[in-house]
């Protein structure tokens, strides 16, 4: 029906205001520099952080007197559950930004209910375009009352992975004391030293272990047929009587999988996208968002912040990965990054990460979906959700690609985890370049839900190697996985990059906002310090001495060690062990510079992990 006289001058309006807008935003946004963005996203940061009263080590502390009540005293007096820890995002997350609605409902039902309308209000679509504001309380919303609590949570202590089951939903107002990190070290050193005394206990136990050098993976891994488990487990149903229930272990039963299974194996070719960000107007130019869980929003990250979380997220997943006996190695900008100087580059937005396919459904099965692991509070304050798509499972409609992810829950940052499958779809060409006609045959191709093709050749045996200063796993072959997707020059004789320059002899990648380049005549390093710049040889820039001496050490132990990116020098990784934390965690930097508790604003720390006792 063509628009009638009215109700056209009505549209001619709205897309006129259209217009002005989008004239008006786009130079706003599209022009402003690099600068003005991390200086905004700095201050913003700031202000967050001032309003806030959401102390990250209350629940943390909650967890270890959890943890000891449970290992120490009758389970019937425990605080917070019996049978597993009673768990509300509110307790876990900073829900601040919501508090104009839920602080009334916290009031009516502390123990952390919603009615339908405040259920309906946060789950509106993230995708639907919005204000900033309006996002923010959705986000807050929709993880007080819908996003589900995690099965499991994981402690990571010193020497080992702890694990504490969730028994049901319910806010305990675990509150804002405000723990020092100290506090909480001790709290964990004793529980650890405790973890023997009693036997029969909830929590259990996962002794950290030395990494190995090289991890074979068979190549059954990469291969996962739902169809095909859907009947093999049928056949099994018939066959068997149904075990008895076991009560308190996670691993999901025959049924429970079989369903499971049937649910994705549907779900899949219908499924929207599972990982979600907000979709914001002010951010339709920027895209800042993009890289951000909705269901963790808060605000925008800058690179430091950004740069912080994810150095202590790559170390986090790896050693809760290997506790687990996950097998996944980077790959992608993080191993670009990597071939460098040995850490993820300042501009890349997440962390990269490829496991074989059957690892998730393993995983699954295993029921380490939806955990939430605690950083060691030596280290930081952050919180991890280990989340997998039920995509995971085939192609389907191509609407996800990313598998599985590692969400830091404080900042909405995470580890894209992606698998690897052999699959029917013809891989191309590139992918046999310089193989004999037998080789050919012989190779077995694997692609990601985004048909990027490798070799299992190319990839096993997995490597280890020092990611961030900590442990990590590179694919077998290196340089030809890079040489397809980025092309040689991208890691031999590129110099510039997405706003930054390498600057070989600080081993780093530069902004180009604070030098491009440099001909000092000044000497760089401090007299005596290589660790160290001067003012003038940082260009002037606090900033870059700053971040020059947070990479030092990674840097070096690359360039020793790791330099040839396909035959690393051999070295004992117990002996050597990971490098001190070098970034300091994102809510204590912005805490202690609000309490003045700092006279600077850097952000290099040098956090070393307990020696591990062997
Ligand atoms: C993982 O857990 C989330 C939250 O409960 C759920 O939505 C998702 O379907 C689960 N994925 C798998 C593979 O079971």
């Amino acid at each position: 029906m063509l628009p009638t006289g009215r109700s056209r001058s009505k549209w001619i309006a709205r897309i006129l205001f259209v217009i002005v807008l989008v004239g008006l935003f786009v130079p706003y946004f599209y022009f402003r520099s690099d600068e003005y963005w991390q200086q905004k996203n700095y201050d913003d940061a700031m202000t967050f952080h001032k309003k806030s009263t959401f102390q990250p080590r209350a629940s943390t502390n909650f967890l270890l007197e959890y943890m000891s009540n449970s290992l120490l005293s009758d389970k019937e007096e425990i605080r917070g559950g019996h049978r597993g820890i009673h768990f509300h995002w509110d307790d876990w997350i900073d829900l601040s930004p919501g508090d104009s609605i839920l602080n009334d409902y916290r009031e009516t039902f502390p123990e952390g209910e919603c009615d339908s309308s405040l259920q309906e209000f946060g789950n509106v679509n993230p995708f639907w375009m919005e204000s900033h504001h309006k996002k923010l309380l959705r986000s807050s919303v929709f993880s007080y009352c819908t996003l589900p609590i995690p099965k499991q949570i994981f402690f990571m202590g010193d020497n080992n992975l702890i694990k504490v089951p969730v028994s049901s939903k319910e806010r305990l107002a675990i509150g804002n004391t405000p723990y020092s990190r100290e506090e909480l070290v001790n709290k964990m050193v004793l529980l650890e030293s405790s973890l023997d005394k009693k036997k029969e206990s909830l929590i259990e136990t996962i002794p950290f272990e030395e990494f190995p050098k090289t991890i074979e993976i068979n190549t059954e891994e990469f291969v996962f047929n739902p169809d095909y488990e859907i009947l093999k487990l049928k056949s099994k149903l018939n066959k068997d009587t149904p075990s008895k229930d076991d009560g308190e272990k996670f691993e999901m039963k025959d049924m429970e999988y079989l369903d499971f299974l049937e649910y994705a194996n549907s779900y899949v070719d219908t499924a929207p996208k599972y990982f979600k960000y907000p979709w914001i107007y002010s951010d339709l130019f920027k895209g800042q968002a993009h890289h951000l869980e909705f269901k963790f929003f808060r605000r925008y990250i800058g690179d430091h912040e950004r740069q912080s979380v994810v150095h202590h997220m790559s170390r986090a997943w790896f050693e809760f990965a290997q506790a687990n006996n996950i097998v996944s190695w980077i790959n992608y900008g993080s191993l670009l990054g990597w071939v460098y100087n040995g850490v993820n580059m300042p501009w890349d937005t997440d962390v990269d990460i490829q496991v074989p396919i059957n690892e998730l459904a393993k995983l699954t099965r295993r029921g380490l979906n939806n955990t939430l692991v605690i950083e060691n509070p030596r280290f930081g304050n952050a919180k991890y959700l280990f989340d997998i798509s039920p995509s995971f499972i085939r192609q389907g409609n191509s609407n996800n690609f990313i598998d599985a992810r590692f969400i830091e829950v404080n900042s909405g940052l995470y580890i894209d985890i992606s698998a690897l499958s052999k699959t029917n779809y013809p891989p191309p060409s590139e992918i046999f370049e310089g193989l004999t006609e037998s080789e050919v045959k012989s190779v077995i191709p694997v692609n990601c839900k985004n048909f990027n093709w490798q070799l299992i050749e190319e990839i096993l045996p997995i490597k280890y190697a020092t990611f961030e200063g900590g442990p990590s796993f590179i694919p077998n072959q290196v340089s030809r996985i890079l040489d397809r997707k980025y092309g040689r020059e991208s890691y031999t004789t590129k110099e510039e990059f997405k706003g930054h320059n390498y600057q070989s002899d600080l081993n780093m990648w530069v902004p180009d906002r604070i030098c491009k380049f440099p001909h000092l005549t000044d000497p760089r390093f401090v007299l005596g310090d290589k660790s160290r710049l001067t003012l003038e040889g940082a260009c002037d820039s606090i900033e870059l001495q700053d971040e020059y001496q947070i990479v030092y050490e990674s840097s070096q132990r690359h360039i020793a060690l790791e330099d040839e990116q396909d035959t690393p020098v051999s070295y004992n990784i117990g002996k050597l062990g990971s490098l001190p934390i070098s970034r300091k965690d994102p809510w204590d930097y912005f805490h202690d510079i609000n309490k003045d508790l700092v006279k600077h604003d850097r952000w290099f720390v040098k956090v070393k992990g307990k020696e591990k006792s062997t």
